[in-house]
């Protein structure tokens, strides 16, 4: 027999994509409580805007943007992206400073492999982004999780990440409002975290995917734009996708400096040539024009956040642990049964689908990330009837 060819063991040795995993199990649901709730993935459960899928017919069907475009992105959504992000954060982000990709998860991707080399190590609070952690361990970099404290919306302690910085770290990367915890980074602790990083020579990356979902009139999430040095030793992420609701047309970006923007031009060259342009030109006029629209869905997400908090308390057992922007994090009630266990058993039996905690990281297997952004006020009141306490 011919050996078998070896593939690469970075990625052979993974688990499979957790999404999809535990999906599998609702092929078990008879449909005997109604239809299936579906709080896993974090997709904005309402359409785009009328005015940008009219927009985004327009540019699929223009000849000109049938063609490679600028590898950084197209530069008047770069224009548009730069004034929105110095309105919000204050500050002086030029479309120099910026990269458009195919989605976060992409911009996460091209960072990483811009900043560490197989080996390195790079700090993740946990519990942590499964992406996040699958994509440094399928370059070879090392990934090493500092715990977040469950009684402080998993934030890290500095202390901590001082401990575990040392001469093979690269970076910190952090999400806030976080995913799976929905815990919010307080402006102070951003500060203390971009400081130890400019004195050990490291870089601060943070994913702002749900910024838009941050409370209304809580003000900037951070001052690091504004920050003289912020190009030298900050990262910001960005993705289109929940804001626009638009994730399948996979537009992010990056805002860095000069020095970290040309590794990024030659990943990027190479993993994409350019973000699709269509759905750029798509959204260069969105951007001011859709705020008061973005600004009604955060206010509306809200209000399932607040829906998700009564159904919860009132149901006693299940614990949220942690909540904000898209997620709660919940301890389940079922003792010492793996969090993988009652997801299965969640959907197979009850129709009601959500993530276990273990995607997220080593000692998460008491908790339950549930996504309450991807569904209504009323369906969420359905939830009093369909989470079970105990298992029947
Ligand atoms: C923290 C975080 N970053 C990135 C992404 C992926 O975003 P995109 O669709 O832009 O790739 C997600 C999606 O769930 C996310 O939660």
């Amino acid at each position: 027999m011919p050996p078998k060819p070896q593939l690469n063991p970075f990625v052979e040795t993974m688990d499979a994509p957790p999404i999809p995993a535990v999906r599998q199990a609702l092929t078990a649901y008879d449909g005997r409580h109604g239809p299936v709730l579906d709080l896993c993935q974090a997709v904005p459960g309402y359409a785009p805007h009328g005015d940008l899928l009219v927009a985004l017919a327009r540019t699929a069907g223009d000849a000109a943007l049938a063609g490679y475009g600028d590898i950084q992105g197209e530069r008047v959504l770069r224009d548009a992206l730069a004034a929105d992000i110095n309105s919000v954060y204050g500050g002086d982000v030029a479309a120099a400073d910026l990269q458009i990709t195919a989605g976060g998860n992409q911009a996460f991707f091209v960072m990483a492999l811009a900043l560490a080399q197989p080996g390195d190590e790079v700090i993740l609070i946990g519990p942590h982004y499964f992406n996040h952690d699958m994509t440094l361990r399928m370059l070879g970099i090392t990934v090493r999780v500092v715990d977040g404290d469950p009684e402080a919306g998993f934030l890290p302690d500095m202390a901590a990440i001082e401990a575990a910085t040392h001469e093979k770290t690269r970076a910190i990367f952090i999400v806030t409002p976080n995913n799976p915890s929905g815990g919010i980074y307080p402006s102070t602790l951003i500060d203390a975290l971009f400081v130890h990083c400019v004195k050990a020579g490291i870089v601060l990356v943070i994913d702002e995917t749900y910024r838009d979902f941050l409370p209304a009139g809580s003000g900037p999430p951070h001052g690091l734009f504004a920050h003289q040095d912020w190009r030298d030793n900050f990262v910001h992420i960005y993705s289109f996708s929940k804001a626009y609701c638009i994730p399948g047309h996979r537009v992010g970006a990056i805002a860095a400096g000069g020095r970290i923007m040309t590794e990024i031009a030659k990943v990027m060259d190479n993993l994409q040539i350019c973000a699709p342009r269509p759905v750029q030109h798509a959204l260069v006029g969105a951007i001011d024009a859709l705020k008061s629209w973005r600004d009604g869905n955060r206010d509306e997400i809200d209000r399932r956040r607040v829906a998700f908090e009564r159904v919860i308390a009132a149901k006693g057992h299940w614990k949220i642990v942690s909540i904000g922007a898209y997620f709660a994090y919940l301890r389940h009630p079922f003792g010492d049964e793996h969090a993988m266990d009652v997801a299965r058993r969640l959907a197979g039996d009850y129709g009601v689908l959500v993530l276990p905690g273990s995607c997220f990281g080593a000692g998460q297997e008491a908790y339950i990330r549930a996504a309450f952004a991807n569904a209504d006020a009323a369906i969420i009141d359905s939830l009093s009837r369909r989470l079970p306490s105990q298992w029947s």
